[in-house]
């Protein structure tokens, strides 16, 4: 019989974690095709039909939650030996950019120490009771981001951010690989940057190929959560630090469905 005692670090993270009801990994092929967007929105969402929820940045390679909730000159607090995250809004934080002291400097420490690092944090936090912690993973399927998920365990499920090109189709692919490895339900697939919609006439231009993310989502058999337009209020409103849903009425109405078909799949999972 093989008998593993668990490190203090593990029981501390077991601990903080188990009150949080539903965890949530939001993870991409690569960067930049959307899945803070995707992360702040989808948390601001649901804090506004009345959940608690907070947000943890474990993107250690580009942590930029804070940016985009308009909480990035914030320093973390702690109460007793516990860190308090940052509220923004009714959205709790928490991330290693609050960790930097020169934020304008890149992480520069190497992958295991950071991992450290988060774990650390992960265990350190007083989340209070949350019904949604939404994880923003590193991108790709690296030992990082497969770190991250083995350390959080249990997550209910992950959602997967695309862009509509068929080279993202290779991405998805491994998207849904990395979360059938680490034994993780898929609640969907976003496509993000979907067509950009001219405000003068109207029209729809597909800047990428159309649908990529829906056909791929039929292909592989995995549910189709939604399509996110170009908007420039997106990136206009991730520039200003605060979440477009609350800025355009057409991004609350797309993440308004995001959300309702993430919910019925969660529970379709429990
Ligand atoms: N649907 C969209 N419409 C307009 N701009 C977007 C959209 N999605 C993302 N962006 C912008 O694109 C950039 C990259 O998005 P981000 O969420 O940071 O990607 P990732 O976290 O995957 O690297 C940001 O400046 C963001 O504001
Ligand atoms: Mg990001």
């Amino acid at each position: 019989m093989e008998l593993k005692l668990k490190s203090e670090e593990d029981q501390k993270i077991e601990e903080t974690l188990s009150k949080i009801k539903y965890k949530i990994a939001v993870l991409s092929g690569k960067g930049g095709t959307g899945k803070t967007t995707v992360t702040v929105n989808i948390a601001q969402t649901l804090a506004d039909k009345g959940y608690k929820v907070g947000i943890l940045d474990a993107d250690i390679t580009g942590p930029n939650v804070p940016l985009m909730l308009g909480v990035e000159n914030e320093q973390l607090m702690s109460e007793g030996n516990k860190i308090l995250p940052i509220e923004a809004g009714n959205v709790k934080v928490v991330s290693m950019e609050f960790l930097l002291e020169d934020k304008s400097k890149a992480i520069i420490w190497r992958g295991p120490l950071k991992i450290k690092g988060l774990k650390q944090l992960i265990g350190d936090v007083a989340w209070g009771e949350l019904d949604f912690l939404i994880v923003d993973l590193p991108p790709g399927s690296s030992d990082e981001p497969l770190s991250i998920v083995q350390t959080i365990k249990d997550l209910n499920g992950m959602v997967v951010v695309t862009t509509p090109q068929a080279v993202s189709l290779l991405d998805v692919r491994k998207s849904i690989n990395f979360a059938n490895v680490t034994n993780t339900p898929i609640l969907g697939i976003v496509e993000n940057m979907s067509g950009f919609k001219c405000e003068h006439c109207g029209n729809i231009t597909y800047i990428f190929a159309k649908d990529g993310g829906k056909n791929v989502a039929k292909m592989l058999n995995i549910p189709f959560l939604g399509a996110v337009p170009l908007i420039p209020k997106i990136c206009e409103a991730g520039d200003i630090g605060k979440p477009a849903v609350k800025l355009d009425d057409l991004t609350k109405s797309v993440f308004d469905e995001i959300v309702t078909k993430m919910l019925e799949n969660i529970n379709k999972e429990k």
